[in-house]
């Protein structure tokens, strides 16, 4: 298949662009950089550095003979949006090109507004350019399982069958999220669904959780392909920053009583679920949801678990409770289904010992570069800042 993947250059981006080149796609990656400007703007900074889209493309053809056009470029733009659908017809769209942050989407106005803005145009986008171009493409889109929020019900994936005063009808599952970020997603999902219904597009609407790890079968060995790893409370995932946080002998950020409870993935499998979609498509006129995590874990096991290898390594991973930044409820029912995945054939990676051992010893490889003042800056969700 012929893949555009919009914000190649992002954590997820470059390793999905990497492994589905590794198995027989021709793939092209396309990117403004929005992430790695705003973590500039924000004065936070990946663990290590990651060269450019250009830089990575010639290193991994270098490696592997595999060529991957680079279009660099806003995707809220049209005219780019159209030159780029135009030069590469595609038969897959992976849409990633969002700002991915809830708590950046929660600093101040401009930042709420940038996501807002960001995150919906580039969806409209994606859905006006595949009508228009490819009408037959598939769209594989990175929504959130933050969509749901935690209900006090069994989460479904997607959809959840309704009887009322003795009718039934099937909807899409009632979300309500806790952050703007993740309000964005619920409106990306609400358009590809009118969408869906209007023009017969075929969409696969990932609802995925936290992803955590940089290693990958096709970075193997290779220190430059690997993906950002962001350990600051704006843009990095909770496993990534206690890993860091470990390291650098500071106690890890439980927020409040720790009972938030999310589901996990393995990068791995963030790789497989993606590759899976699209190999596996949606039908035509079909908005096909599935729950895209492995596990799920309360923020207190989690961060146990990194304590407990991390003091088998010598660490002294202390663990603090925090003031909670954020609007969330610190205990709750959490019963999310994810078989989806597995049926189409995910063999998933789960958390062992061994794979927070591997992250650890990387990090503390690269221990001087850790800035722990980018660690926990409180962005508190409860006030408008700045
Ligand atoms: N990483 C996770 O744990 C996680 C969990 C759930 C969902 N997601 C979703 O997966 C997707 C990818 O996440 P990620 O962690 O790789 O984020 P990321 O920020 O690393 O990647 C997104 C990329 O899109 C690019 N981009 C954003 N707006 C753009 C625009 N207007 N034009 C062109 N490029 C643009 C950014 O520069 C960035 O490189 C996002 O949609 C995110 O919401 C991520």
């Amino acid at each position: 298949m012929n893949v555009l993947i919009l914000g190649g250059d992002g954590y997820l981006g470059w390793p999905t662009a990497m492994h589905l080149t590794a198995h027989g796609h021709s793939v092209a990656v396309v990117d403004n950089y929005l992430r790695r400007s705003l973590c500039r703007e924000e004065n936070v900074a990946p663990l290590i550095e990651v060269p450019n889209l250009h830089q990575r493309t010639a290193l991994w053809e270098s490696i592997s003979g595999y060529h991957i056009p680079v279009f660099i470029g806003d995707l809220k733009k049209w005219e780019f949006v159209a030159d780029v659908f135009r030069r590469f017809p595609p038969d897959g769209i992976i849409h990633y090109a969002e700002q991915p942050a809830a708590p950046y989407s929660m600093l101040n106005r401009q930042a709420g507004m940038l996501t807002l803005r960001n995150n919906l145009e580039t969806t409209a986008h994606v859905i006006f350019a595949t009508q228009q171009f490819c009408p037959n493409a598939q769209i594989v889109k990175l929504g959130t399982m933050g969509e749901y929020g935690t209900p006090n019900i069994d989460i479904e994936e997607g959809w959840l069958e309704v009887e009322h005063r003795g009718r039934q009808q099937k909807f899409l599952y009632p979300r309500q999220a806790g952050s703007l970020y993740h309000t964005t997603k619920i409106m990306d999902t609400d358009l590809l669904w009118f969408y869906v219904r209007t023009w017969g597009l075929r969409v696969t609407d990932l609802m995925q959780g936290p992803v955590y790890g940089i290693f990958t079968i096709e970075n193997h060995g290779h220190q430059e392909l690997y993906p950002f790893l962001n350990y600051d409370e704006l843009f990095g995932t909770v496993l990534n920053r206690f890993i860091v946080q470990a390291v650098a002998e500071y106690p890890l950020t439980v927020y409040g009583k720790g009972g938030q409870t999310r589901g996990y993935l393995n990068i791995k499998d963030t790789l497989n679920c993606v590759r899976l979609s699209l190999e596996k498509p949606a039908r035509k006129g079909e908005l096909r949801i599935f729950n895209q995590f492995t596990e799920t874990f309360s923020v207190n096991q989690l961060a146990q678990k990194v304590q407990q290898v991390a003091r088998s390594m010598g660490f002294k991973a202390d663990i603090a409770s925090v003031e909670n930044p954020r609007m969330e409820a610190e205990e709750h029912y959490y019963n999310p289904e994810h078989t989806g995945l597995m049926d189409l054939g995910l063999k998933p990676h789960y958390l062992t010992d061994e794979v927070i051992s591997e992250m650890i010893e990387f990090a503390n490889n690269h221990k001087e570069k850790i800035r722990s003042e980018q660690i926990y800056r409180k962005v508190r969700w409860d006030q408008n800042q700045r």
